[in-house]
């Protein structure tokens, strides 16, 4: 157990994942780039080798390293989890907790408002190993129970959605989850562990792309599945035997991401609200879906299990042409035009919502931006003199 159990996030951001209590340590663990680890005798091998699946315990470089397990650590105690394993990327950590969680035969069911590589994964990939995908309502609340059949083993929500921003009631559904043994994966990318903690709210696994805020700096690609647990071993088990890992370079660049996160997040939550707050006054806006305001679908959710807002949201447009929305869209200056977030820099990305079992009513074009840490007088700047173009 960490000495930093229970401590303020803030301690743990600057304190865990790296060395303590050795002479002459370095703050940051080194880049380690390695594949054979070396053992003076074979009964030491066979014990690192029985041991394999354990973090912290080094055999083989595809199992771990030194930093790599600080990191899973440092996750682990932000997380509140048992046990956390990283992964190459958001889009494998979603993929490998999936794989890692069901068998062939099992129900599975997926938020309709899901990322969309989460849906072609459960489409395309996991419907072929016999499992069954159904899609949900992603306010269905503690009334997706109704849903839940007898081979039901695991529902996959995203809170919010990183396109159209509705917030689940992460409480009642982990509720209703837990009560029928079904496990929960949550994909917690959007608000990090400084404003959200969702096994504390009762879910059993949540995933991050750490591509977004956690490595803060659009260039490492890595993903984190914290686990209780219950879910721990499984998935990890699922992890190694598929062969997934980071690069030791993104381990690195990950790490060093985390030490600044809390001041990032609480940056872009005073931008995002700025800018939003600007956007929802103009003539050109049906709606901003932002947490904020009460307007946003499960805004109350947002309200009880979130401390914060992270720095991305949509905005409703009212109905215009393809060729206007595209010329506002590259008349800006200051916002980039490309997919993830969670970045230095303010991105602006039209998003057009993919659903099944629910649907989309809004008549005009939905636009995601990524509020960065440019000036925000300039982004609002860049906003006003482009936004006549629509
Ligand atoms: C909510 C969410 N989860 C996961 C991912 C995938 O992460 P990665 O790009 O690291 O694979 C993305 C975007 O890329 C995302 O928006």
């Amino acid at each position: 157990m960490s000495k930093l159990e229970n401590s303020p996030i803030r301690n743990i951001l600057v304190h865990s994942g790296r060395e303590s209590g050795k002479n002459g340590r370095l703050v940051n663990p080194p880049i380690e780039i390695g594949s054979t680890i070396l053992f003076d005798t074979l009964a030491a091998f066979e014990t690192a080798r029985d041991r394999r699946y354990e973090s912290g315990n080094v055999y083989y470089g595809r199992y771990g390293t030194p930093a790599s397990f600080h990191l899973e650590q440092l996750m682990c105690e932000l997380e509140g989890a048992h046990g956390c394993t990283i992964v190459s990327s958001g889009v494998a950590a979603i993929t490998l907790a999936l794989l890692g969680a069901t068998k062939s035969g099992d129900h599975v069911l997926v938020a309709d408002h899901v990322y969309g590589n989460t849906r072609s994964f459960c489409d395309q990939v996991l419907s072929r190993t016999g499992v069954e995908i159904e899609y949900y309502d992603p306010l269905a609340g503690e009334a997706i129970e109704g849903k839940f059949r007898d081979n039901t083993t695991v529902v996959m929500f995203e809170a919010p959605g990183s396109g159209t921003f509705e917030f689940p009631d992460i409480q009642g559904i982990a509720k209703a989850a837990r009560r029928k043994g079904v496990i929960t994966i949550l994909d917690g990318t959007w608000a990090t562990p400084i404003f959200c903690r969702p096994l504390s709210l009762g879910v059993d696994v949540v995933v991050h792309s750490g591509s977004k805020y956690i490595g803060g700096h659009s260039d490492g690609m890595i993903g984190f599945i914290a686990c209780t647990e219950k879910t721990h071993m499984p998935i990890r088990k699922t992890v190694m035997a598929v062969g997934d890992k980071p690069g030791a370079q993104e381990v690195h660049l990950a790490l060093r991401g985390l030490r600044t996160l809390d001041l990032r997040m609480r940056r872009v939550h005073d931008a995002g609200i700025e800018v939003a707050t600007w956007l929802r006054n103009r003539p050109e806006v049906v709606k901003v879906l932002h947490p904020v305001f009460d307007d946003c679908p499960g805004h109350d959710y947002w309200r009880r299990d979130f401390s914060g807002a992270a720095g991305l949201f949509g905005v409703v447009f009212k109905p215009t042409t393809d060729d206007k929305l595209r010329h506002f869209v590259d008349s800006l200056q200051m916002f980039g035009i490309g997919v993830s977030w969670g970045g230095f820099e303010s991105l602006v990305l039209p998003v057009k919502p993919l659903r099944t079992a629910t649907s989309w009513s809004e008549k005009g074009p939905l636009v995601r931006f990524n509020i960065g840490f440019e000036d925000t007088a300039s982004l609002i700047d860049d906003l006003e003199r482009a936004l006549p173009l629509l």
